[in-house]
């Protein structure tokens, strides 16, 4: 019954890590998936997580299956974070939030969820974007198309196409979004802009879907965040996936969420209900440790702080990265302006560089994504000067 299975494509980003994993040469660079990397070019371990382990360790509570939502205190603390805590989604119980296993987890909760209730519909993403979300959409069993989104002209977003293309999407399609700091294109929507989008989804009836992989890496937090409450005031449906991998720096511990708004807060629990179905029928509930770190910092106000602080700081150093970037390329390559990528927000830079420059990278074991997206997360003091040089080269 195997003997005729064919050969499955290599990841486009995790299995460059492949890649990078069987390459001997001590001296390689992974700037393929979106992980950040501190200055000594590890992933760092937060001391807001040490700490909220440390906690954990000295309660030695016993691992007993949590409910097939999550933690209690994890989905509020996730649920105040993403809407506020003042939102009028929470003081009138409209929303729902189902802890996940990561942001992917989550937008395949979502996923499956929608194929169940909305099943005629179609999804639509932006071009690009992040390379497994229409795997993902198609595996729940969705027809996906692509709205314009990025304009390489401008390394900005072509706004008047994608305002085009969602005029034109059928009522009750469901819309992708990322709601800050775009995978892989790094140009994000400005405030006037979302603004026209919120008013286009809404008088058409589409279903936004937000996307949040990596709040706090823009702006900051409440910032890269303001787009879901403008969403949610606008009104339901409303789809927000989101992952703490990033931003808590706890990617193998896959922590994140889905959060959906209902129109009443009796709709809300039938949605809830339906919800649990999805989850307890793919993995039953989800693992314990990492929703207790994520929800101890986030209620410990201490540790909340020290998590903004240390969040702040990875920001600040992915901006320097940027700029040392940019300022190096000016030396070693005159000919091409890299500016943009100062332009650009979050972990990514969708460099411009193409497949085959990409490639020749690989053969100095320097290893981005085959579009061209690299990330800025992973440069740092002592590998820029070779990704420069090995860049130069390439052009
Ligand atoms: C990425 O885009 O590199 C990350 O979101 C990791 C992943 O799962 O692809």
């Amino acid at each position: 019954v195997f003997s005729a299975i064919e050969m499955a494509p290599r990841d486009p980003i995790l299995g460059i890590t492949e890649a990078f994993n069987a390459d001997t040469n001590p001296a390689k660079i992974n700037l393929g998936v979106g992980v950040y990397y501190d200055d000594n070019g590890k992933v760092p371990l937060l001391a807001c997580v040490q700490k909220a382990e440390a906690i954990l360790i000295e309660q030695a509570a016993p691992r007993t299956y949590l409910p097939i939502e999550g933690l209690a205190t994890y989905d509020k603390a996730v649920q105040e974070l993403v809407f506020g805590a003042d939102s009028a989604v929470i003081q009138e119980k409209r929303a729902v939030t189902v802890q996940a296993i990561g942001g992917t987890g989550a937008l395949k909760i979502g996923a499956d969820f929608l194929q169940r209730f909305a099943p005629g519909a179609q999804v639509y993403i932006s071009d690009p974007s992040w390379e497994n979300h229409r795997a993902l959409f198609e595996s729940a069993g969705f027809k996906v198309n692509n709205y314009t989104y990025y304009d390489p002209s401008t390394a900005g977003v072509n706004f008047a196409g994608m305002l085009a293309d969602l005029k034109a999407m059928p009522a009750g399609s469901v819309v992708l979004l990322h709601a800050c700091c775009h995978n892989p294109t790094g140009a994000d929507l400005d405030a006037d802009q979302w603004g026209q989008i919120i008013s286009v989804i809404t008088a058409n009836g589409l279903i936004p879907f937000l996307d949040m992989a990596y709040q706090g890496f823009g702006a900051g937090i409440a910032e890269d965040g303001a787009v879901v409450r403008r969403f949610a005031d606008a009104g339901g449906p409303l789809l927000i996936s989101n992952s703490f991998s990033k931003s808590f720096s706890l990617y193998g511990e896959r922590v994140g969420a889905l959060s959906v708004v209902a129109s009443s807060a009796e709709e809300a629990a039938r949605l809830l209900s339906q919800l649990k179905r999805v989850v307890r029928t793919n993995y039953s509930n989800p693992p314990v440790h990492g929703g207790k770190v994520v929800s101890t910092v986030l209620t410990t106000p201490e540790l909340r702080q020290l998590w903004e602080d240390e969040l702040a700081a990875m920001r600040v150093r992915i901006k320097e990265m940027r700029n040392a970037f940019v300022q190096k390329l000016k030396q070693k390559a005159p000919s091409k302006d890299f500016e943009f990528v100062n332009k650009q927000v979050g972990m990514f830079s969708y460099s411009g560089l193409t497949k085959a420059q990409v490639e020749a990278l690989r053969a100095e074991s320097i290893y981005a994504v085959d579009t061209g997206r690299i990330c800025v997360a992973a440069l740092n003091s002592k590998n820029i000067d070779k990704v420069v040089d090995a860049i130069a080269k390439v052009l």
